[in-house]
């Protein structure tokens, strides 16, 4: 393996020759494509020819190359059976999130992975915007105070296409909750900690397809704190800006466009602590607070460089296990909530 880890691709035709491969695989020190496998054979071709990859049409003689890790970026329907299929054949896999479409699916994964003694890790990939480690460490410093509250929300537009696998339940595992909700979730656990029980409307409020279009939880956290995701495939791009809002007894964090696929937003972090009186005016200044501005990384290259050295160092990745296993438990008990119109336990 020496110090760069050879990497395989599984799904190259859609976010993987978007970002993974020409932000991640391709610049890391510690990374290299080597083989790629899509069943819209003409779209591998051209990703292998764009980059320099050998070109499979098979997942058995992707999986007979030598490589030592697999990306596996297929619609989530197939992640459970591609990355048994990985483990099985001594391949490392980093999953896009989900992480297999249902808690047994993930718990299956994760015991074969550690029956082969591979590395399993899982696309969660926002948790590396420096602008997010940034606002973890203030909150770690108590900068906030007590945690009380936050809101993560993630929207986009996407109507109704032929063969959107995002679109039906049984290709996706669900819609805008489980496509994209599940990082605002994941990172509000990063932020908060673990969640305790969840309530949760999904609905299908513009869109007639299967999945849900629409979705707002209601978080609530062991360490006190509670949160709301909202998350819609039903708003224009440009009119949801991704916001970010992290409040505490001593200030809040609060930020816009760093959830997403890009590596920064604008974050602001007002700071007043706890020993201010009351003060019957409340009065806001317009202005104020001060810019968390860290130097930004590309999420996709941190992913991979983080993943490829879990590898070589022989040690778990930061996107582990129980990440992605907790990921699918609060989805699961999200979309109960939607069901049955109860609080659910996580
Ligand atoms: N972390 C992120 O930023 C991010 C962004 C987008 C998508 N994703 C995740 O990546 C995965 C793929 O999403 P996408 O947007 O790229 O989807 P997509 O539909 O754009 O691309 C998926 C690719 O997989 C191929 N494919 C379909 N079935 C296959 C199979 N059985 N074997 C091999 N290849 C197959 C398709 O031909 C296509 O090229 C999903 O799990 C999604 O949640 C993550």
């Amino acid at each position: 393996m020496e110090n760069q880890i050879k990497w395989a691709v599984i799904g190259s035709g859609g976010i993987a020759r978007r970002r993974t491969i020409p932000e991640g695989i391709v610049p890391a020190d510690n990374a290299k494509l080597v083989s790629v496998y899509d069943i819209d054979a003409e779209a591998n071709n051209d990703v292998a020819k764009e980059f320099n990859a050998s070109a499979f049409n098979s997942l058995e003689d992707l999986l007979a190359s030598d490589v030592d890790a697999v990306y596996v970026a297929s619609p989530a329907n197939m992640h459970h059976d591609q990355v048994i299929a990985c483990a099985r054949a001594k391949k490392h896999v980093l999953c896009e999130k989900p992480l297999g479409m249902t808690i047994e699916e993930a718990e299956n994964m994760i015991k074969v992975c550690k029956e082969e003694g591979v590395v399993l890790g899982t696309g969660f990939m926002m948790r590396f915007h420096t602008q997010h480690q940034a606002a973890l460490q203030m909150i770690q410093d108590g900068k906030l105070g007590k945690p009380v509250y936050g809101r993560a929300q993630l929207s986009c537009w996407y109507p109704p296409m032929d063969g959107a696998w995002r679109q039906s339940p049984e290709t996706g595992g669900g819609g805008s909750l489980m496509d994209m909700g599940s990082h605002c979730i994941d990172l509000l656990e990063m932020f908060f900690g673990k969640l305790k029980s969840v309530s949760c409307f999904i609905n299908n409020s513009v869109h007639s397809y299967e999945s849900e279009d629409s979705a707002v939880v209601a978080l609530n956290f062991e360490n006190g704190a509670m949160a709301t995701v909202d998350t819609y495939f039903c708003i224009p791009d440009n009119s949801s800006k991704n916001v970010l809002e992290l409040y505490g007894s001593g200030g809040s964090i609060l930020a816009k466009g760093t959830i997403g696929q890009g590596d920064a937003g604008e974050m602001v972090a007002f700071l007043e602590g706890e020993d201010a009186g009351y003060d019957a005016q409340q009065a806001r200044d317009a202005g104020g607070g001060i810019e968390i501005n860290p130097a930004p990384v590309n999420t996709y290259l941190a992913e991979i460089d983080e993943f490829s050295q879990a590898v070589l160092d022989n040690r778990e990745p930061k996107n582990n296990l129980e990440i992605s296993l907790q990921s699918q438990k609060v989805l699961a008990a999200c979309y109960e909530s939607a069901r049955t119109g109860k609080v659910v336990e996580v």
